[in-house]
């Protein structure tokens, strides 16, 4: 569902991403691991089409951006890492637009809505986004695309913001999206959820891909069996030694 070939992004003298190619398939969760400025972000805006690689190629579901944008868009859902919303909308007003644009069956999406405001506790579409927190608009935003229930689904470091009733209730809901066979891309920086919820894990540094496989395929390039992801990750990253001042 989900192709990258040697995809790259520069940015002036920066290569933020380098040569990167990927693979999802139809119910999978990959889950995409990085320290800070790796070129997680970077990528997850070149997958959805919101920022043009620099080279390599992007198919998504085989449709490429250049010929099949509006196909594409329509297919995928995105929550980005900061939610830019309407401030001057309400909730309610922002979900309306959501349901005109990508001209949803409203009985069908309306008991998907609320169906996801009861999971994830909402009661505030009757006020203005503006007055959200950053939970708040998360959730929104969250429920925005799951009602949709989008063949792939990108998600930026999803649960940041959220309270862990929320967090907990979002990974069941992938779980549940990756069973009836949506492809999940999600980056996060809680290796716990990589490690639980993923069926494959991608590991960048400086925007290259520096491991990738599952759990049991990481513990071997790992090269033992105790090893933990963070170990994995630290190891794999340059950041496992711990800065001698402290
Ligand atoms: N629009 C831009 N213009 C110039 N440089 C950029 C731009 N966007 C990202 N970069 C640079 O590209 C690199 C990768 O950034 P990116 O946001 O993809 O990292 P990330 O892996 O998402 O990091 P984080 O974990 O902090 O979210 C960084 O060095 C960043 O400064
Ligand atoms: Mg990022």
């Amino acid at each position: 569902m989900i192709i990258g070939r040697a995809v790259t992004k520069k940015f002036g003298n920066l290569t933020a991403v380098d040569r990167l190619d990927l693979h999802v398939r139809s119910g999978e969760i990959y889950s995409f691991l990085g320290p800070n400025g790796a070129g997680k972000t970077t990528t997850i805006r070149m997958l959805t089409g919101s920022l043009p690689p620099t080279s390599g190629e992007i198919e998504i579901d085989r449709k490429q951006y250049d010929r099949d944008e509006i196909e594409i868009k329509r297919e995928i859902g995105v929550v980005p890492d900061e939610p830019r919303l309407y401030e001057n909308l309400k909730g309610i007003e922002f979900i309306e637009f959501i349901k005109g644009i990508y001209q949803l069956d409203p009985i069908q999406t309306d008991k998907r809505f609320y169906e996801l405001c009861a999971a994830f506790d909402i009661d505030f579409l009757q006020t203005y986004i503006g007055d959200y927190s950053h939970g708040m608009k998360q959730k929104l935003m969250v429920i925005s695309v799951l009602m949709r229930e989008p063949k792939v689904i990108f998600l930026d470091e999803p649960t940041v913001g959220l309270d862990a009733r929320s967090a907990k209730t979002l990974k069941t809901l992938l779980d549940k999206f990756r069973n009836q066979g949506s492809a999940i891309f999600l980056t996060t920086h809680i290796l716990e959820i990589a490690e639980k919820m993923s069926d494959r894990i991608g590991i960048i540094r400086k925007g290259r891909m520096v491991a990738e496989g599952s759990m049991e395929e990481l513990r071997k390039i790992g090269n033992n069996q105790a090893h933990s992801l963070e170990d994995i990750f630290l190891d794999l990253t340059g950041g496992n030694t711990a800065p001698d001042t402290l």
